[in-house]
């Protein structure tokens, strides 16, 4: 089983991943967690030139090409491998931040999109996605206070300074991303409590 989180920064993906994978743990399952970009040595380069501030001005393809060249190598190197020796593999953001962000956010083309999409991970699909949905000040919120003790030249906050509109276009996107893909895709209200969400996740995968 493939599971992503994806959402809004702060939204709770992580608080959420690391609960799963308890969960996971204690009913005596092999699970990985992993996260993109990123999550092989070679994808977190290419994580460091994407997401740290002062990781370069890359055009907006150059920018699609990097994020599925990291992909197509955690697709290949990491997540296919673990599923094939029977491991739980959940990861912090997947396609559909790509879609949400590049696509829905700054208006990158759609299908031109979805070709990279295709060349470069075929139609390898997560089988369930929990979309963490909160309202964008609320998130931006709880990301904030997050990152209060650590502003520096290699903070991972390239997309947070983006403006609220921007984050308020990506929430619409996920929000369109999971009416395409109802049977995959699960809305949860992201300002519940933490343990609130975690049981309906829980809920979900048993279903
Ligand atoms: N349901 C919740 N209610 C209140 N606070 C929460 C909730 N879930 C997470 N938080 C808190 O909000 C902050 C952000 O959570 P977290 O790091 O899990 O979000 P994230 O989606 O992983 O963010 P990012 O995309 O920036 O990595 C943390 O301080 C966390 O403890
Ligand atoms: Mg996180």
């Amino acid at each position: 089983m493939f599971i992503t989180f994806e959402g809004g920064e702060g939204s709770g993906k992580t608080t959420q991943i690391e609960m799963l994978k308890a969960h996971f743990v204690r009913h005596g399952h092999e699970v990985i967690t992993t996260r993109e970009p990123g999550g092989t040595p070679e994808a977190e380069k290419i994580r460091d030139l994407l997401v740290q501030r002062e990781g370069g001005n890359w055009t907006p393809l150059a920018e699609v090409m990097l994020f599925f060249t990291a992909r197509h190598m955690h697709v290949e190197t990491k997540i296919k491998p673990a599923l094939r020796e029977g491991s739980i593999v959940i990861c912090d953001r997947f396609t559909d931040s790509t879609i949400a962000y590049q696509g829905y956010g700054h208006g990158f083309d759609l299908q031109i999109l979805n070709d990279i999409k295709t060349m470069s991970i075929g139609d390898f699909e997560p089988d369930i996605t929990f979309i963490l949905d909160i309202d964008v000040k609320d998130g931006l919120a709880r990301a904030g206070k997050r990152m209060a003790n650590h502003d520096d030249a290699t903070t991972e906050d390239r997309f947070e300074r983006l403006k609220t509109d921007f984050h308020e276009r990506l929430r619409q996107g996920y929000l369109s991303i999971a009416n395409h893909h109802p049977q995959r895709c699960i809305v949860l209200d992201a300002t519940q409590n933490i343990e609130d969400v975690h049981s309906q996740i829980i809920s979900a995968i048993q279903l």
